[in-house]
């Protein structure tokens, strides 16, 4: 079963086609990997560009795109009677072939030849940058290259054209990423009604968990659940929420079909926000909702995160944290002692949409060149959004005693920062907001039939209802 009709996957590899013109495309698959031996494995993860062109979420699969003779073909082993006893039947990788429009298929002992004989023609040969460590050793193989070149050997012309292909989301793909929202919706709140005193950060994880295996999905990515919100990847512990503190989540559903959602919310462990957290958690919600409020087609999204940054800082400066020239203090990355990350990245099959293909690919492009400054080098995107592009808009403020220890000791930016103040601020932890938000015609739409509540109030009331 594919997520989307054959007519999809044919469109695609035909638009494909003609964006590159000529040459031979490869498309690899993953293979099953191994946990702790080889019958244990992780759980299935297919490529997210084989998925996009080729549909099929099995094991052992390569693409052919042969462009110059006008020749798709699915390589695969057909299983025999030992896979048919341990895991059942499977399509033959003709049906396979056949089910998303590809006219011809091919055991796999048949690619090596294939790709001698493009070689020996001089054709081009192209390649995506694999992120699994078999695979580019299968790649190395067929190539004649060190397994670890393999990535640099990748072609940019079809990273172009995949990224521009993958990046402008289709209805069908903003439909599937809805029903993503859905199930992001429902671990969200399960997990705000949840937080009291004395549950576990895991318990809160596994209730997540729960929520996305019983619809047959799994989370987008290692759910962030923790009081200790400054730490940006933060693994759920055995620790019992302490009233007080805050409990960040951040977290995400992937469909059956291989869409993602990714939200992050704060919620007051003891049901109501202190005064100084209410002042932390107002600035992070202007933040978000000014990305809301400004995002359109054409604006460059580091301009987008320098303005985000500009807005926290002067209301930095109104709590005394941040002192000085706004514009100055941002240019200098002196608010990168509380924003060390960038303001959102793309999201779609991957949650960190195509990351794998090369981030300078995805985000930047020859207009807008990647930062080297601390914190906005984090930036995961800085070029002009488009129409149909999905984008997480996720302003956070950390209080990272580690990097105000630092900062203080090497005396950075004193003429920007109350590192008195500062101080009173060290056990404070972090708040972080996050919404998926698609870039429409004339603006942006925050995607989810329901938001998860986030505005101070509606937390609050929503949790104590
Ligand atoms: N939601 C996790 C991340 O964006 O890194
Ligand atoms: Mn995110």
């Amino acid at each position: 079963m594919t997520t989307f009709s054959k007519e999809t996957y044919i469109q695609r590899r035909q638009t494909l086609k003609q964006k590159l013109g000529s040459g031979l495309v490869l498309i690899f698959g993953h293979n099953q990997a191994p946990a702790n031996y080889p019958a244990n494995a992780y759980t299935f993860r297919q490529d997210s560009s084989f998925l996009y062109y080729f549909g099929h979420s099995q094991e052992g699969l390569v693409g052919v795109i042969d462009i110059d003779n006008d020749i798709e073909c699915l390589i695969g082993d057909d299983i025999d009677i030992e896979d048919i006893i341990w895991t059942g039947f499977v399509p033959s990788i003709h049906d396979l072939a056949a089910e998303v429009g590809v006219g011809h298929s091919a055991p796999t002992s048949q690619l090596q030849q294939l790709v001698d004989k493009a070689r020996q023609a001089g054709r081009e040969i192209m390649f995506l940058p694999p992120c699994r460590h078999d695979v580019m050793i299968q790649i190395g193989d067929l190539m004649g290259i060190h397994p670890l070149q393999v990535r640099q050997a990748a072609s940019v012309r079809l990273i172009k054209a995949v990224v521009d292909m993958r990046a402008v989301k289709s209805d069908e793909e903003i439909a599937e990423i809805e029903r993503a929202m859905a199930i992001g919706y429902d671990m969200h709140t399960a997990v705000m009604r949840a937080v009291r005193p004395g549950v576990t950060e895991k318990q809160l994880a596994g209730l997540m968990e729960g929520i996305v295996a019983s619809r047959g999905s799994k989370v987008s990515f290692l759910s962030i659940v923790t009081m200790h919100g400054e730490i940006f990847h933060g693994d759920p512990s055995l620790r019992p929420l302490e009233a007080g503190r805050l409990l960040l989540c951040d977290a995400g559903a992937e469909t059956v079909g291989n869409y993602c959602s990714d939200n992050t919310r704060v919620t007051p462990v003891s049901g109501l926000f202190t005064q100084k957290q209410r002042d932390i958690y107002s600035i992070v919600e202007a933040c978000h909702d000014l990305v809301i409020q400004r995002a359109h087609p054409g604006l460059k999204w580091m301009d987008m995160h320098l303005d985000v940054c500009r807005l926290m800082t002067d209301r930095l400066k109104d709590l005394g944290l941040m002192r000085g020239n706004t514009d100055d203090a941002v240019s200098a990355g002196a608010h990168a002692m509380f924003l060390q990350h960038g303001l959102g990245h793309m999201m779609g099959m991957d949650v960190h949409d195509m990351e794998g293909l090369g981030q300078v690919y995805v985000g930047f492009d020859d207009e807008v060149r990647p930062s080297s400054q601390f914190g906005t080098d984090c930036l995961r995107c800085g070029r002009r959004i488009q129409p149909g592009w999905v984008l997480t808009d996720e302003p956070g403020i950390y209080f990272i005693p580690a990097l105000i220890d630092k900062w203080k000791a090497e005396g950075l930016h004193r003429e920007f920062i109350n590192y008195e103040r500062l101080d009173t601020y060290r056990d404070f932890g972090g708040i972080r907001l996050e919404d998926d938000i698609l870039i429409t015609t004339d603006g942006c739409r925050v995607l989810g039939q329901d938001v998860i509540p986030y505005h101070i109030d509606d937390v609050e009331e929503f949790i104590n209802q």
